[in-house]
């Protein structure tokens, strides 16, 4: 039989329907059609509220790839976080939002040219992933006359026992300079003109549901601030990058910011006093601030007992990667029947043309319908912002609604979109 799972927070049963922020997920469906990313902006709020109560003098940089529409931007910009950008194009949305080109940090493992002269150009820091990075930003600087602050990306050979796809910080990861090589790295930006060594970076990866390892990150990082300080270089922030795990499995239980806190900060403060030295803790949360504010909101097409009872709905993969990419779960609601008892086991397919298009495999749900409106929770970080027109499907729309009302903050795509910069050689017509 099914686990019980008690809808709370910003959601709530009203009437049978499903609500989100004090608006029908049913009527949201009607208005607007489906499929349909549908965020709360109070939800946002808390989020970020929480994680800066928990760390109340650390500087927190939105890590914009979990979302970076433009209206969250926005919020995330007013509740006074900076921004981790991985792009020029995150860059662009970072700063179009209004966050302060000082509290932006521009992360990469494969900067082009283009990419550190944007940075350059904007006066934001760098996180730089390697010695080669670090002497191609010093000549783009130097060459425009601008002193870069940076910080390098270490590897720090942590293991976060999380899926081996979101792991970012093992000895074998892409990312970072090894941690052996620190005290090299640093001693080569010293040399170099255009770049100033401030900090030191790392991100050991995503949805990590203990915070052990968080704490032999912090642990092996001040052991390289130490490094770096014995050449000299007195660093001003440490950044410790972010992956705290939200329970997207309601029995699968996630720590909260305050866990966190309790597990690093300690350890954080202690180092700082050992070495007498008072860095700022920058922490890059993502998932955190947006994951549990938005419901896709998605419609049943058919139903099929075969193997399995098959419900088959407007959106897959295209548009939610993450079962699929990481065998990631996302609770799914009946929002028109969300007090109804279960009734049967179903598993809810998209419509993409390949057999691993499932969204939620084997849950206990109420007997489902054609035209029922199914709420997939918990996708508003690396949703959309990982959705795909594979199959000629355009992407949906996005709504904010907030304190009972609501508000389009991305047109859907229509069938233009797919042609979108296509060009028709002459021949051809
Ligand atoms: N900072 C850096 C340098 C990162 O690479 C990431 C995420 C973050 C911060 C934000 O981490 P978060 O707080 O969201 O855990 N698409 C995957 C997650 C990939 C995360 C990549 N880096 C997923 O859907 O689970």
């Amino acid at each position: 039989m099914p686990a019980e799972f008690e809808i709370a927070g910003h959601l709530e049963v009203r009437d049978g329907h499903l609500h989100i922020g004090d608006v029908d997920c049913v009527e949201l469906a009607e208005r607007f059609g489906t499929p349909l990313y549908v965020s709360n902006e109070q939800r946002i709020r808390q989020n970020i509220r929480t994680i800066q109560r928990a760390f109340p003098e650390a500087h927190l940089l939105y890590a914009v790839k979990a979302n970076g529409n433009l209206a969250i931007l926005r919020i995330v910009a007013q509740e006074g976080m900076g921004a981790d950008v991985f792009s020029a194009g995150e860059l662009y949305l970072a700063l179009l939002a209004r966050i302060p080109r000082e509290k932006i940090l521009f992360n990469g493992n494969s900067k082009s040219d283009h990419d550190l002269l944007a940075a350059v150009e904007s006066g934001v820091m760098v996180s730089v992933d390697s010695e080669m990075e670090a002497e191609r930003l010093s000549s783009i600087a130097h060459e425009h006359g601008s002193e870069v602050r940076i910080a390098f990306r270490v590897n720090p050979d942590i293991s976060p026992m999380t899926h081996p796809n979101i792991a970012t910080g093992l000895r074998s990861s892409k990312f970072g300079i090894p941690h052996e090589h620190v005290r090299r790295a640093y001693e080569l930006a010293q040399s170099l003109p255009g770049i100033v060594p401030v900090g030191i970076h790392c991100h050991i990866g995503s949805q990590i549901l203990s915070t052990e390892p968080f704490a032999e990150a912090v642990r092996r990082m001040m052991t390289l601030v130490e490094q770096v300080g014995e050449l000299g270089i007195e660093l001003e922030f440490v950044d410790i990058g972010s992956g705290l795990g939200i329970p997207y499995d309601k029995r699968v239980p996630a720590p909260s910011p305050s866990d966190l806190a309790r597990a690093v900060l300690p350890i954080f403060r202690e180092e700082c006093e050992r070495l007498g030295i008072s860095p700022t803790l920058c922490l890059e949360p993502g998932r955190y601030v947006v994951a549990d504010s938005t419901v896709l909101l998605v419609r049943v097409n058919t139903i099929k007992h075969a193997h399995a009872s098959f419900v088959a709905v407007d959106a897959g993969f295209n548009l939610l990667v993450r079962p699929v990419m990481y065998d990631a779960y996302h609770h799914v609601v009946v929002a028109n029947k969300a007090d109804a008892p279960a009734a049967q086991k179903y598993t809810i397919v998209g419509p993409i043309c390949e057999s691993g298009d499932i969204l939620a495999k084997d849950r206990w749900l109420p007997a489902i319908e054609r035209g029922d409106v199914l709420a997939v929770l918990d996708t508003g970080a690396y949703g959309f912002s990982m959705s795909s027109q594979y199959n000629g499907r355009p992407r949906c729309a996005e709504v904010l609604v907030s304190n009972g009302r609501a508000e389009l903050i991305r047109r859907a795509e229509g069938v233009d979109d797919l042609l979108a910069n296509q060009l028709l050689p002459e021949r051809l017509l």
